[in-house]
C-alpha cells in the first residue's frame, strides 16, 4: 500500500529528500542553542566576561539565523514534494477511473469515487507533509537531546529516559483505540457524499415532490454520523494531552530538585541546569509532534487503503492479446448467453438467450420494466462481460475485438444518456471528432433534431448547460441519437431513446432510418407497440428469457404477452390511426 503511494512521489523525489535534510539542519541549530546558553551563563556572566557574551550572543544569533533558513526552505521543499504527490495521485487515479467498466464503477460508486480523489487525497498530502518535516526532526530531535542531557549530567538525564519511555507506551495504547474510529469516519463520509451527490444532482425531482425537509433530514444524519466520530476519536487523542504535560512538568520538577541540590553542592553549574531544562523543553515539543504524526498517519492510513484500492483497480474488461481491429458486418448472435451483474447473486439477470441477427436488420425490443433489455443489449458493445455463452459480432465473439474498435462500431444511446456543458457542435463531436459541420447537420436531420435546433438563436453554436438542463427530454434524446449517428456505426442501439419523443417524430426518425441507413443493424429498445411494429423482427422479453422472436404480425398470432401488450396499448385504437392521435 505504502510502495503503491510512495511510487507517485516521482518527479518530486528531490524536494522530498531535501524536507528531512533541512529539518536536521534545523534541529541541529536549535540544539546548539542550549549549550551556549548555559555557556553565556557559566563563563560570561558568572565570570563577568562582558566580550565572552557578546561573542557568543553573536554566534547565537548566527546559528538562530541558519536553523530559520533551513526551517523555511524545508517548509518549502514539504509544500512542494506534498502538493507534487496529490497531483500524481490524483491523475493516476483518474486516468485509472477512465479504464474502469461498468461493473467496476458499480462496485465503488461514483460518490466514493469522488470522495477518495478529493478528501482522501487531501488527507495523504496533509500527512505526508508532516512526515517529511517532522518524521525525520521529531526522532533526531529526541536523540539528540537526550545525548547532550547525558553529556551534561548523565543522572538527570535518567530522569528523561524513563519519562519518554512511559510516554511512548500511552501514546501508543490510545492512538491504537482512537484508530477504530478514525478507519469508521472514512465510510461515513462516503455515505454524506452520496447524500449530496443524489440530492444535488436530482435537485429538481426532490423540489417537485416536496422532499427537501426529508433530504435535509437525511444529509443532516449523515454529517451527524461523522461529528461524531470525530468527536469520539478526538476525545481519545486529546485525552493524551493532560497525561504528557503531567509527565513533562513531573520532569522539569525533578531536574529543578535535583539540579538545585547539586549546585548547591556544587557538583554542578546553573548554565548546565538552563540547558537541561531548555532541552527538557525540546523533549517535551518532539513528544507532542510525534503524538500528531501517530494521529496524521493513524488518518492517513485509511485514505491511503481506499486511494491504492482505486489505483490498482483493474479493470474487469481487458483487450485481448492480439486484437481484431476491424469489425466486418453488423450481424449479432447471443449463443447460450448468462449473465449477472455480481458472480455472487443467486438468479442471473440473463438467462440462455440464443439470438441470431442479421447485419442490417431492424430489430425491435420490447418487455417489462427489468425484464433485463438493457442488459441484454449492453453485452453487444462490451459494457459488461457475460457471465456465461458467448455474444458474436460480425462473427467474432466480442472479446476478440478492440474495445475501442468494437465500440466505435456498435453505437449505444444510452437509456439515461447525457449531453456535457458546450455547444450543440461540441456535443455532437463526441461521436466523431472529425465530423465537418456539414455531416453533424445530416445526422441531426435522420434525428429530426435540425428542427429545433435551427430554431435556436444561435442555432448549432448554443450552449448545452451542464447536464443538458436548457434542452427538453425529447430534443436530448435525439441530440444523443445524432451524436450516435456520427460514429458511423455498424450496429445502433436505441435504449428507449425517443421515450420522451412525440409518436410521428418518432415515427419519422425510424423512416429516417430505414431511408438512410439500410446497411446498419438497428435495434430499437421500446415501451411502445407502434415504436417496434415496423421493425423486421421484435423480440419480446420477459424476466431476462427471450419469451418471443418474430415479425409483428407473427407475434400478434402466437405470442401471448405480445399480444396483452398489443392490446392494453393499440387494440383499442384499431393501431392505424394511433400515430396520428398522438
Ligand atoms: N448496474 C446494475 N447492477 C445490478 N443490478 C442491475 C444493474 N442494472 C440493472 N440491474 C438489474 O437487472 C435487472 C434487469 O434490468 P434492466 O435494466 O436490464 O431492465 P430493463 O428491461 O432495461 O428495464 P427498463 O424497461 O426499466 O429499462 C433488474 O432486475 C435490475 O434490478
Ligand atoms: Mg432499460
Amino acid at each position: 500500500m505504502l510502495k503503491t503511494i510512495l511510487a507517485q512521489v516521482k518527479e518530486y523525489k528531490k524536494p522530498a529528500v531535501m524536507t528531512p535534510v533541512c529539518m536536521i539542519g534545523e534541529v541541529v541549530c536549535e540544539m546548539i542553542t542550549p549549550v551556549l546558553m548555559g555557556r553565556i551563563v557559566d563563563l560570561g556572566i558568572n565570570g563577568k566576561d562582558m566580550s565572552y557574551i557578546v561573542h557568543t550572543g553573536v554566534l547565537m544569533l548566527l546559528v538562530a539565523l541558519i536553523g530559520f533558513f533551513f526551517g523555511v526552505l524545508g517548509s518549502f521543499t514539504a509544500a512542494k514534494a506534498s502538493a507534487g504527490l496529490a497531483k500524481n495521485l490524483r491523475s493516476v487515479m483518474f486516468r485509472n477511473i477512465q479504464t474502469f467498466s461498468f461493473a467496476n464503477i458499480d462496485r465503488f460508486s461514483t460518490s466514493s469515487l469522488v470522495t477518495r480523489m478529493t478528501t482522501d487525497v487531501t488527507n495523504i498530502q496533509n500527512a505526508f507533509m508532516m512526515i517529511l518535516r517532522m518524521g525525520m526532526r521529531t526522532p533526531v530531535t529526541l536523540v539528540i537531546a537526550i545525548a547532550m542531557s547525558f553529556l551534561i549530567n548523565a543522572r538527570l538525564a535518567a530522569v528523561y529516559v524513563g519519562a519518554v519511555a512511559f510516554l511512548g507506551v500511552v501514546l501508543l495504547l490510545v492512538l491504537r483505540t482512537a484508530n477504530v474510529y478514525f478507519r469508521q469516519v472514512f465510510e461515513k463520509y462516503d455515505a454524506m457524499n452520496a447524500s449530496v451527490r443524489e440530492n444535488i444532482s436530482a435537485i429538481r425531482v426532490v423540489k417537485a415532490y416536496v422532499r427537501e425537509d426529508h433530504e435535509i433530514t437525511r444529509f443532516q444524519k449523515a454529517a451527524a454520523n461523522i461529528y461524531l466520530m470525530f468527536v469520539r476519536a478526538e476525545k481519545i487523542v486529546t485525552g493524551v494531552a493532560p497525561v504528557m504535560m503531567g509527565t513533562v512538568y513531573a520532569c522539569i520538577l525533578l531536574i529543578c530538585w535535583f539540579g538545585a541540590k547539586q549546585i548547591v553542592s556544587s557538583t554542578m553549574t546553573t548554565g548546565a541546569l538552563m540547558s537541561l531544562l531548555a532541552y527538557c523543553m525540546n523533549i517535551l515539543m518532539s513528544l507532542m509532534f510525534l503524538a500528531v504524526i501517530f494521529v496524521m498517519i493513524t488518518m492517513s492510513e485509511a485514505s491511503a487503503r481506499r486511494i491504492t484500492e482505486v489505483i490498482r483497480e483493474e479493470s474487469t474488461l481487458k483487450n485481448p492479446e492480439n486484437p481484431l481491429m476491424e469489425v466486418p458486418d453488423g450481424s449479432i448472435r447471443f449463443d447460450k448467453v448468462d449473465f449477472s451483474y455480481h458472480k455472487e447473486s443467486p438468479e442471473a439477470v440473463l438467462k440462455d438467450i440464443d439470438l441470431k441477427i442479421q447485419s442490417g436488420e431492424t430489430i425491435g425490443i420490447i418487455g417489462g420494466t427489468g425484464s433485463a433489455k438493457s442488459s441484454l443489449v449492453n453485452l453487444i458493445s462490451r459494457l459488461y462481460d457475460v457471465t456465461g455463452g458467448a455474444v458474436y459480432v460480425g462473427g467474432h465473439n466480442v472479446k476478440e475485438y478492440d474495445l475501442d474498435i468494437l465500440r466505435k462500431q456498435v453505437a449505444v444511446v444510452l437509456q439515461n444518456n447525457v449531453l456535457f456543458s458546450g455547444t450543440i457542435y461540441e456535443n455532437l463531436r463526441w461521436g466523431d471528432p472529425d465530423a465537418t459541420d456539414e455531416e453533424c447537420r445530416e445526422a441531426c436531420r435522420i434525428a429530426c433534431a435540425d428542427e429545433f435546433i435551427e430554431q435556436m438563436p444561435e442555432g448549432y453554436h448554443t450552449k448545452i448547460a451542464q447536464g443538458g438542463t436548457n434542452v427538453s427530454g425529447g430534443q436530448k434524446q435525439r441530440l444523443c441519437i445524432a451524436r450516435a449517428l456520427l460514429r458511423k456505426p455498424k450496429i445502433l442501439i436505441l435504449d428507449d431513446s425517443t421515450s420522451a419523443v412525440d409518436t410521428a417524430t418518432d415515427a419519422r426518425i425510424r423512416r429516417a432510418f430505414r431511408e438512410e441507413m439500410p446497411a446498419t443493424t438497428k435495434l430499437i429498445i421500446a415501451q411502445r407497440i407502434n415504436s417496434v411494429r415496423d421493425c423486421d423482427r421484435i423480440i419480446v422479453m420477459d424476466d431476462g428469457k427471450v419469451n418471443g422472436f418474430d415479425t409483428h404480425e407473427g407475434l400478434l398470432k402466437n405470442n401471448s404477452i405480445y399480444q396483452e401488450v398489443y392490446e392494453s396499448q393499440v387494440g383499442a385504437n384499431d393501431g392505424a390511426d394511433f400515430d396520428g392521435l398522438n
